[in-house]
């Protein structure tokens, strides 16, 4: 979703705000801009498509001078894709400049109003009435207007504005919407997200909501939204951009499906002292658990999925009821919710709209709330009662791998801890569980190690016109983030269903040759799940199942076969999808897609 970013210093600001913005291209963008003032004049450049472009019209920036400016990417959601509605935004006398990630919600009335003061608008954006208020409230004070000027606007935003009349600085403001201030020496940044940064600094200070930053080359002074002064603490980054390159890897995607077993390690790892689960870094271990009698999970995209297959373990190991929701649906579901409800919220990013909203709602409903994030000092991460980090380090491609396999190994510790405390799970399924998780990046790695065939599969079934992966329990659970990956990446239709359900309408869809992806490691159900293959393959599909690399039978009856190594079936999923990302990754592939910046979507979802 939209990116910005800002400099102020003594270099050239142009090379600086490009290199920042190809760093957020990841989080996806349909266009493009910088605004940058030298000598109290702002030129703003912006195209539509690829920041290449932006590049190539301003010579990668140095045929533009200043050594103060901001830049964006746009995903559009007011207006299209075009050069106009590309930020920066300019106010009509020219002096000021704004970038903008968010929705003003308030913007038609705003906008009358403008016009009816006299303000001429160039875009379709929501964006456009922040500059012009700028211009109409302005009176030699930039902070005192934005301050103005916040107060007015109702939604989701962090600002970045420049002003031709104090061009020794850079006001910013943050509302629902990421943003935190790179902190260097003689010079300063901010931006929405760390990647940003962490090349030229690894100091950053977190803006809150409500809060503004005077930004200076020199200095950075932060405000609440009545103006007054909050002291605010340098948080240090502890990953370099070495993290956050291909090293050596065509994708980021496939360097990050690689990084699994080192990913699900580094979030485990630290949770488990003398074979024991510890989660007091959450402050977690004296959690009331006799005081829950549901639990809710909910997140968007593949959190969600990570929730569905977590939903089964939990229920497996504590015995509780566990909802798995959509926190698109369940904030305006009026959730029934007491204080007796464990909500589990999970997000990558930690900022995705949706999900802070259906967090807040539980919250305020007297939910007790968990939350398992991978950015630290993200929104949901601050707003949670209790944080567990996955140490998953920065996630670039838009598809998430790594951040779903962490997730779960989050979700299947979590289980464990709160299944031993409720005395459903004893002494001796614990340590076996215990040692069952310890185990997964061997596995994980392993399922990355022995399918070289997967590419060669890939060309199989990269010009079908639809996918369906079918599967049962935790099968299905995987199903539906297989199906997503592949869809995302190769926009390829794939679907996911329950196998059981095939018979009530899906089976009309296969016909001679149509691909059937069958995931058969829920050992339980194994023999069920080969029923459907063998309906199935009865109507002409081809069969590639995913099974444990010890199963004969899958073999016999399949098309193709993916193996995995074997492992409890209530902690499979983590291993088990990772050949289905492989697999997406490599039709993908052969089908010449864009695989890190799929068309259409973005990393981080930070509006409705
Ligand atoms: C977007 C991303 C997905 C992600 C979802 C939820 O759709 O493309 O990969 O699963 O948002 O994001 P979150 O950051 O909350 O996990």
């Amino acid at each position: 979703m939209c990116g910005i970013v800002g400099y102020i210093g003594n270099q050239s600001a142009a090379p600086i705000l490009l290199d920042g913005l190809k760093k957020l291209e990841y989080r996806g963008y349909d266009s493009a801009g910088i605004a940058v003032m030298n000598n109290r004049t702002i030129s703003v450049n912006k195209v539509s498509g690829r920041i290449a472009n932006l590049c190539e019209k301003t010579n990668d920036g140095k045929n533009v001078k200043g050594c103060i400016g901001i830049g964006h990417t746009r995903w559009a959601t007011h207006g299209a894709p075009t050069d106009i509605n590309a930020h920066p935004h300019l106010s009509n006398d020219g002096r000021f400049a704004v970038v903008h990630n968010g929705i003003i919600e308030n913007y038609i009335d705003l906008r009358e109003k403008l016009i009816e003061n006299g303000y001429h608008f160039e875009s379709q954006t929501d964006t456009e009435v922040i500059v012009h208020l700028i211009e109409k409230y302005y009176d030699g004070d930039l902070k005192k207007a934005v301050l103005k000027v916040a107060s007015k606007l109702e939604g989701s935003y962090a600002i970045g504005v420049v002003c031709a009349d104090e061009p020794d600085k850079i006001v910013a403001v943050r509302e629902y919407s990421p943003l935190l201030i790179g902190v260097g020496i003689d010079e300063n940044f901010f931006a929405s997200d760390v990647t940003a940064l962490v090349s030229h600094t690894r100091n950053v200070i977190y803006l809150e909501d409500g809060e503004f930053a005077e930004i200076t080359k020199d200095e950075v002074s932060v405000f609440d939204s009545t103006g007054k002064k909050v002291e605010k603490t340098v948080s240090r980054i502890n990953w370099d951009i070495q993290a956050a390159e291909k090293g050596g890897f065509e994708h980021f995607m496939l360097k990050e499906i690689n990084e699994q077993p080192g990913a699900v390690k580094a979030t485990i790892t630290p949770r488990i002292k003398d074979d024991t689960i510890d989660f007091s870094e959450s402050n977690l271990n004296d959690l009331d658990v006799n005081n829950i009698s549901k639990i809710i999970i909910t997140a968007c995209g593949s959190a969600y999925y990570a929730g569905c297959a977590g939903k089964y373990v939990l229920e497996r190991l504590c015995r509780i009821p566990v909802q798995v929701e959509l926190a698109s649906e369940l904030r305006y579901s009026d959730p029934l919710i007491d204080n007796k409800t464990l909500l589990i919220v999970i997000s990558q990013s930690g900022e995705t709209a949706d999900t802070i909203a259906a967090m807040r709602e539980c919250k305020e409903r007297g939910a007790k709330t968990i939350a398992i994030v991978n950015v630290v000092g993200s929104t949901i991460a601050k707003i949670a009662d209790h944080t567990i980090y996955t140490w998953a380090g920065p996630e670039i491609a838009v598809a998430t791998t790594k951040g779903y396999t962490t997730q779960l190994s989050i979700l299947y510790l979590l289980s464990l801890f709160i299944g031993k405390k409720l005395g459903k799970v004893d002494d001796s399924q614990y340590a076996e569980y215990l040692d069952e998780i310890k185990s997964l990046p061997k596995n994980i790695q392993a399922s990355l190690d022995m399918n070289p065939a997967i590419p060669a599969i890939a060309k199989k079934y990269h010009n079908a016109k639809a996918l369906f992966f079918i599967g049962r329990n935790t099968d299905y659970a995987v199903a539906l983030e297989a199906a997503l990956k592949m869809k995302e990446i190769s926009y390829i239709h794939a679907e996911s269903y329950a196998a059981g359900e095939l018979k009530h309408g899906t089976i009309a869809l296969i016909d001679d040759h149509q691909p059937v992806i069958a995931l058969c490691c829920n050992e339980a159900l194994f023999e069920k799940t080969i029923s459907n293959i063998v309906e199935v393959k009865a109507r002409g599909a081809e069969v590639l199942a995913v099974s444990f690399e010890d199963n004969q039978k899958t073999a016999a009856i399949a098309d193709d076969v993916i193996t995995l190594p074997r492992v409890n079936t209530i902690f499979s999923s983590a291993v088990e999808i990772i050949p289905l990302q492989l697999l997406a990754y490599y039709v993908a592939k052969e089908n010449g897609c864009d695989i890190d910046k799929p068309k259409n979507l973005a990393k981080s979802v930070t509006v409705e």
